[in-house]
């Protein structure tokens, strides 16, 4: 370390490089007092330039009633909603074109049935999913719309009705039956019940039934009416496919009794009043897009 003795004034100078200390020593480790380099101070002052003009131009310093406003007049709101009327034209576009079409139409037109499908989902989500499941996979009592099992017919027009009008629902044109309550209103004895829920089982298990089982005699008269005769399902009354292995409260011969005791009588609402027309098309494409469409 070189110390200047002429003036008391002058900083030390680092021995080693020669330069000037700023005097700033941390535990025997000094600072040299370098200038910044020049590529530094140049990208400093154009950041000074660039801040002053951004000030002329857009808000910046807050003041007593809100900020300055900037030259351009630029707000982070009219941006969104200049974007947001964007995307509401382009929709409106689309929606409009869907709004005079038939499902089928929409179906047959690549660019509406890509914005359908789109929508669709999305719509799907946000009001069926509470029911139906996020991938509309269903669950006890509420259908699985992925799969080819239909209560009231996966066609897109089919699909269109149940979703605008429901099924069971408080709408007058609502998709509607009622299974009786064979047990509770006493129409057939436990035993009948009994026998026609083996039936029942028997027509997806190929289990073999009791030589006295009367459950096919029974089911022709009681049930066949609105399952089919040959318990196929009925799409007019919604009643499900028996024939299958897919059910809609459980496949046990429990769970059998228990509907012919109890009927659940499932409700799907109406959409119509809650959802614009365009809206229930897509999600009729979308559904229908699942893979069970017909
Ligand atoms: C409150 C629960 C609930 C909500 C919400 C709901 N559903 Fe349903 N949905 C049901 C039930 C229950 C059924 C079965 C009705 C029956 O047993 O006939 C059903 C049936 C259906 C069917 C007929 C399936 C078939 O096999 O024929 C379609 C299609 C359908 N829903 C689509 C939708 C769409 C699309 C939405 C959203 C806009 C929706 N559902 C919202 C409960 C619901
Ligand atoms: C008036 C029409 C009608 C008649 C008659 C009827 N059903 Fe049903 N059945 C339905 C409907 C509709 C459903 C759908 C579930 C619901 O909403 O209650 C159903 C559902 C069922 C289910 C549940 C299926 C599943 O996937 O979980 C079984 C089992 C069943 N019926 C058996 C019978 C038997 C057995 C008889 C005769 C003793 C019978 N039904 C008579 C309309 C009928």
């Amino acid at each position: 370390m070189v110390t200047n003795d002429k003036d008391p004034h002058a900083k030390e100078r680092d021995a080693f490089s020669g330069v000037e200390t700023t005097g700033h020593e941390w535990d025997g480790i000094k600072e040299l007092n370098n200038p910044a380099p020049r590529w530094w101070l140049w990208v400093f002052f154009v950041c000074c330039v660039w801040a002053a003009g951004y000030w002329v131009f857009y808000p910046a310093w807050p003041t007593l009633s809100g900020n300055t406003k900037g030259s351009k007049n630029w707000t982070s709101h009219t941006e969104l909603a200049a974007s947001q009327a964007e995307i509401t034209a382009r929709r409106g576009e689309f929606a409009a074109q869907i709004q005079g079409k038939t499902v089928e139409e929409i179906k047959n037109s690549p660019e509406l049935y890509q914005f359908a499908l789109a929508g669709g989902k999305t719509m799907f989500k946000e009001n069926c999913a509470a029911c139906h499941g996020t991938g509309a996979a269903g669950g006890n009592g509420y259908p699985n719309l992925n799969d080819d099992d239909w209560l009231w017919g996966g066609k897109l027009e089919d699909i269109y009705t149940t979703i605008k009008f429901g099924a069971r629902s408080t709408h007058e044109q609502t998709r509607t039956s009622q299974m009786p309550a064979f047990g509770k209103e006493a129409m057939l004895k436990p035993a009948e019940i009994a026998q026609v829920a083996d039936y029942v089982l028997s027509l997806s298990s190929k289990a073999e039934l009791a030589a006295d089982n009367k459950g096919a005699e029974i089911f022709k008269t009681n049930c066949a009416a609105c399952h089919g005769a040959d318990g196929k399902g009925g799409r007019e009354f919604g009643a499900p496919n028996l024939a299958d292995a897919i059910w809609l409260y459980g496949g046990s011969k429990a769970e059998i009794i228990a509907q012919m005791n109890n009927p659940r009588h499932g409700v799907m609402p109406a959409w119509e009043a809650r959802l614009p027309d365009d809206t229930i098309k897509q999600l009729a494409v979308y559904v229908h897009s699942l893979g069970g469409g017909e």
